[in-house]
């Protein structure tokens, strides 16, 4: 039995798992699939209930990850050949592949934004489309991908391995200026402490490992205090927005949603903290303001959130889901 730790994208550490207790679900049983790959998808009844997949519609999975999503709301479509699956991420595709290997779906190793604007350029329009953002439980798991300040790992937090830039580029070469404005921007770090956080950071580096930052983090904010969030929280979500451009990409997604999804289609976007959530509801409340000529309709007036609907799932905690048609 190999044992993970359950972390939420603010990384905290929710409980131990043994990986018996999920089992993958294996589209083909003839596919090995790594026990230690597990996501399990967040809201994922009330992510089918409001999505509504029919047979015959095709479906985008935008941040398809482990296809925990994708595999039910594929089984209930059933078709394959037009529905596509994408993830910048290479560890998920090459799980992906695997998992739907006998089915006729396709697969799109790029950011979402650039898979939207390439799609949107091609005419390709869609029945369903789904974005789960942020990060999966693999990614925070895995020590060697540098996104979490738990395990020490190199100061890396790329999605894309193709990608340059790393985090360690970010804390490196930055500006004190700029490292100010991304904890305070990105990581919503009250002014005071992102100045001493980006103080520190430019007296003691370089750093090249997760943890020893953490500890400089703390240490500059007056070190750990009972079993509070550990103080380098906000600035390690600071760091992982600015590496993987995350606003910029929902930013560039939502703007292609009108043309990718087809009338009486559903689109859902499941976000993780404030700064991507308040993106979604502002994108809708605009088309709202266009009246007759909207192009939306909310299916969500207030937001799912996991904490209240899907307690059983602790990555859902910071989850919201938003749902909308179009017109
Ligand atoms: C929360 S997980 C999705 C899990 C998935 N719904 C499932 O059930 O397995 C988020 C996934 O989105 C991917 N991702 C995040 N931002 C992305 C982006 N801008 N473009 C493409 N993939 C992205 C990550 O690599 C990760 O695999």
């Amino acid at each position: 039995m190999i044992s993970s730790f359950l972390v939420d994208h603010d990384g905290d550490i929710l409980r131990e798992m043994s990986i018996k207790e999920h089992p993958p679900q294996s589209h083909s049983s003839q596919h090995t699939i790594d026990s230690s790959q597990i996501h399990v998808p967040v809201l994922l009844a009330d992510t089918l209930r409001l999505l509504a997949p029919k047979p015959g519609e095709s479906y985008i999975d935008f941040t398809a990850g482990y296809g925990g999503h994708a595999a039910e709301v594929l089984a209930r479509t059933g078709e394959y050949a037009s529905s596509v699956l994408v993830d910048r991420d290479s560890n998920a595709i090459k799980f992906l592949q695997q998992r739907f290997a006998d089915a006729a779906v396709s697969f799109s190793h790029m950011s979402f934004a650039d898979a939207a604007e390439q799609l949107a350029r091609q005419g390709r329009t869609f029945d369903i489309i789904l974005a789960d953002l942020g990060v999966s439980s693999p990614q925070l798991d895995q020590s060697e991908r540098g996104f979490s300040f738990l395990h020490n790992g190199p100061l890396d937090m790329r999605m894309d391995d193709r990608q340059q830039h790393s985090a360690a580029d970010v804390v490196n070469t930055y500006s004190e200026q700029q490292l100010i404005d991304i904890i305070t921007q990105y990581g919503e770090e009250p002014h005071a402490r992102a100045r001493s956080i980006a103080h520190a950071i430019v007296q003691q580096r370089p750093f090249y490992e997760t943890e020893p930052l953490a500890e400089a983090i703390a240490k500059a904010l007056g070190g750990r205090r009972g079993n509070k969030r550990h103080p380098a929280t906000r600035t390690f979500q600071a760091l992982r927005i600015e590496v993987n451009q995350e606003l910029q990409q929902v930013d560039r997604l939502l703007r292609c949603l009108p043309m990718l999804l087809r009338p009486g289609g559903r689109v859902g976007i499941i976000s993780f903290h404030s700064l991507e959530d308040r993106r979604v509801k502002q994108f809708f409340a605009e088309d709202a303001k266009n009246g007759l000529e909207s192009q939306f309709t909310v299916l969500t007036k207030k937001p799912i959130d996991g904490a209240t609907y899907d307690v059983h799932q602790p990555r859902s905690r910071s989850a919201k889901l938003r749902v909308a048609a179009k017109q």
